[in-house]
């Protein structure tokens, strides 16, 4: 089997990020969100990987991957001129997945367990096609499953005004390279793009055999700054399982509950550190800091005179002297957010790359 990853889309929902990056670059737990996606394929035995590139920062994707071998496989980048849809960027991939199985997996979703046994299983349904579906609170803003009487996939309607079930198809898909036949018969939507849900349909109606899955922990569509928090917490729940200290905590600092301190990285005297954190490579954190559950923080970061909880920063910030305590908060690399403020209540910030604040 082989993989496609898509790392395209527009990330409106998460400007200012996004415009100086994609966001499956956003890190949580110290890691670039297709990072995790990566790894869960190459979990799976899937080692040879086509990422396709959209219009935001693609060079940037190509810099953090390079040929795959840091993280032990071997990348083909594909680009994707203009974002054309789902079911396009799939078909630009058509060469490099030749006569394989291949699993489609949406750069910015993230499912607990990875995609191991899930893989095993489509290889041994025999299926042209596999879904994995979930149940969701608001399906109309997803590619919806619609089943008939005995539980066979009908249907599948892309972001329908009426769901007609609560079940959502999530961003990883299972395919044999019939589905390049269906693709080929599709037209654009109503917003211009080629629509996997589209593609999917079109295999039912040529009789093509598309099962589905539920997924069986949770899934995570990373669309928003709140999506982008929950993924954070998510992970560091999920694969921070025990502390790893390789940084240098001194006397007098405190560190409690499951931290990861990377190399190069100092928790100074009269620093506070609790779990589940990820403190980045090189980066300084005191004195006088607390950084609370749920952050985590890059590398080249200077954290001091602070309180951070449930917040990411990216690479390369400073953030020092700010009074209130910072909660829920995404801070873009080389920002500085400093300042002597005298009052306590919590401050909430989505600031993006190379941005500077004084309170
Ligand atoms: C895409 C698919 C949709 C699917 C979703 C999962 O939506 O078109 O069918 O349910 O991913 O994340 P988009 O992210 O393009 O809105």
């Amino acid at each position: 089997m082989t993989g496609i990853v898509l790392h395209g889309g527009r990330g409106t929902r998460l400007r200012p990020l996004t415009h100086t990056g994609p966001k499956q670059l956003i890190p949580v737990g110290g890691k670039a969100i297709s990072q995790y996606v990566l790894e869960d394929l190459r979990d799976a035995g899937i080692n040879e990987v086509a990422i396709v590139l959209g219009n935001i920062g693609p060079e940037r994707v190509q810099e953090y991957y390079g040929d795959g071998s840091r993280i032990g496989m071997k990348i083909t980048y594909v680009n994707q001129e203009s974002p054309k849809g789902i079911a396009d960027a799939v078909r630009l991939c058509q060469d490099f997945i030749g006569n394989d199985k291949f699993i489609v997996f949406l750069g910015d979703n993230l499912l607990k367990g990875g995609v191991a046994a899930y893989a095993k299983d489509f290889v041994a349904s025999g299926a042209d096609a596999m879904l994995l579906l979930t149940r969701v609170k608001d399906p109309e803003h997803f590619g919806v499953a619609e089943f008939d009487t005995s539980g066979r996939l009908k249907a599948v309607v892309e972001k329908p005004k009426y769901a007609p079930s609560p079940y959502i198809v999530t961003g990883i898909y299972f395919f044999t390279p019939t589905l390049f036949d269906a693709i080929a018969k599709v037209t654009p939507s109503g917003r211009g793009e080629l629509e996997i849900t589209d593609s999917i349909q079109m295999l039912i109606s040529m009789s093509a055999k598309v099962v589905y899955r539920f997924v069986e922990g949770w899934w995570k569509d990373t669309g928003t700054i709140e999506d982008i928090l929950d993924a954070n917490r998510l992970i560091l729940d999920e694969r921070l399982l025990q502390s790893s200290i390789a940084g240098i905590v001194e006397e007098g600092a405190s560190v409690e509950g499951r931290v990861n301190i990377e190399e190069g990285a100092v928790v100074k005297g009269k620093a506070v550190i609790r779990g589940p954190c990820h403190i980045g490579a090189q980066t300084i954190i005191g004195p006088n800091a607390f950084v609370g559950p749920y952050t985590s923080i890059g590398r080249f970061c200077h954290v001091e005179n602070v309180e951070i909880e449930n917040s990411i920063l990216f690479d390369n910030c400073e953030v020092k002297g700010i009074k209130q305590r910072i909660s829920e908060s995404i801070i873009g690399q080389f920002s500085k957010l400093t300042g002597e403020d005298k009052r306590q209540s919590v401050a909430h910030f989505v600031i993006g790359e190379s941005s500077i604040v004084t309170l």
